[in-house]
């Protein structure tokens, strides 16, 4: 069976000081993890989160790439240099960045492309918004913003990860059901079977809201791979409560 993934998206939270203090918690009661286990930290920190987890099982993200390999691009920062520090994974496209700084289907698609170029993850954020889902869209939404991804990156899909992230339930304590959920997974998983035959591969996570009291619930769906947890990563207990039921999952 194929190993869940519990990534943790901090945002734009953290200091060296709580960093240093959540990481050496989550540390110390990981033990051996029974599921893959990421954090994604804002760009300054990865240098501290490198020495951090050292040789351990927790790996490294970061929470978006630049698309462009290098150049004048002020303020962007390049796949190459997220690899110098050990990332593993870059999230893309997640709604806050689609949301806040306009990006595309057309820029994610190149940004998960630049990302797999450097042999980093791209974790591939989908969902709908509240007037989408009850406009009954969202079959639509997240399978135009996956089918560009797809377009773009040709023989590499079963190299992704996708995230089901619906912004109705992000930061705002509402999750899908895990019957919702797991709705909105086949559909993606299906196109995935469209696109590749190594469809099974790909790690299909649930993001939004995801705690230590639902996580089990919705892990336990049939194609539900994992979480991408925003709030929950922020605390170790929490965190770690999360892992441990994916790992049972
Ligand atoms: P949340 O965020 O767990 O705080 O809802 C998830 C995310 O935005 O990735």
């Amino acid at each position: 069976m194929k190993k869940k993934l519990i990534a943790g998206n901090w945002k734009m939270n953290g200091s060296i000081e709580a960093n240093d203090g959540l990481v050496r918690a989550v540390l110390a009661g990981m033990g051996t993890p029974g599921c893959a286990v990421a954090v994604c930290v804002p760009a300054p920190y990865l240098a501290q989160l490198q020495m951090l987890r050292a040789a351990s099982a927790l790996e490294l993200g970061a929470q978006d790439v630049s698309a462009h390999d290098k150049g004048a691009y002020t303020g962007e920062v390049s796949a190459a240099m997220l690899r110098e520090f050990g990332v593993r994974y870059a999230i893309v496209g997640h709604s806050e960045r689609r949301q806040y700084h306009g990006e595309t289907d057309v820029l994610v698609a190149d940004k998960a492309k630049a990302a797999l170029a450097q042999g980093i993850t791209p974790i591939v954020c989908v969902g709908e918004t509240l007037a989408q889902r009850e406009a009954g869209q969202t079959e639509e939404v997240v399978k135009r913003q996956l089918a560009a991804v797809i377009h773009a990156n040709g023989h590499c899909v079963s190299e992704l990860v996708v995230a089901y992230e619906p912004v109705w339930a992000i930061g705002t304590g509402k999750t899908a059901s895990p019957q919702m959920a797991q709705a909105v997974h086949a559909v993606l998983r299906a196109q995935l079977r469209a696109a590749t035959p190594q469809a099974d591969r790909v790690q299909i996570l649930y993001g939004g809201s995801m705690n230590a009291a639902n996580a089990a619930e919705l892990l336990a769906q049939p194609d539900i791979d994992g979480g991408l947890i925003g709030g929950a990563s922020l605390k170790a207990a929490d965190f770690l409560t999360i892992v441990t039921a994916a790992g049972r999952a």
